[in-house]
């Protein structure tokens, strides 16, 4: 069987919604030290739902990957959905990956989480603080 699903190879070699938004709603910016791989978001947020929303990926297949289908589930979503989608949706998107490839479908998660929390903080919007990951608490991009 091969290592990858065409689904994942598909978003590798043509990914959707690639580059950044002028004058974004949201950024957010996580990285994984083991692998030094890094993923950027940016969104774009009108009434509560992302109309635009692109990404910057220095990072593996399979980050380029997680990060094209991540867009494309949430592009039109209502931001409370786009919070909502985990690494599991994200790897189910793509037909699956390998095991020791699973964090990097992480890393999609991770930062659709931080690009929405900068438009809250940006925007003074109240929301709850345990919706996401304690960046101080955790540290893994900085270990
Ligand atoms: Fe690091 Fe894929 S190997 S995100």
């Amino acid at each position: 069987m091969a290592l990858y699903s065409e689904k994942v190879m598909d978003h590798f070699r043509n990914p959707r919604n690639v580059g950044s938004i002028e004058n974004p709603s949201g950024v957010g910016e996580v990285g994984n030290a083991k692998c030094g791989d890094i993923m950027k978001i940016y969104l774009k947020i009108e009434n509560e739902i992302i109309t635009d929303v692109k990404f910057e990926t220095f990072g593996c297949g399979s980050a380029i990957a997680s990060s094209s289908i991540a867009t494309e589930l949430i592009k039109g979503k209502p931001v409370s959905e786009a919070l909502e989608l985990s690494n599991k949706a994200v790897v189910e998107a793509l037909e699956g990956l390998p095991v020791h490839k699973l964090h990097c479908s992480v890393l999609a998660e991770e930062a659709i989480k931080a690009a929405v929390q900068d438009y809250y903080e940006k925007n003074g919007i109240a929301y709850d603080k345990t919706q996401f990951p304690d960046c101080e608490a955790c540290g893994h991009c900085h270990e």
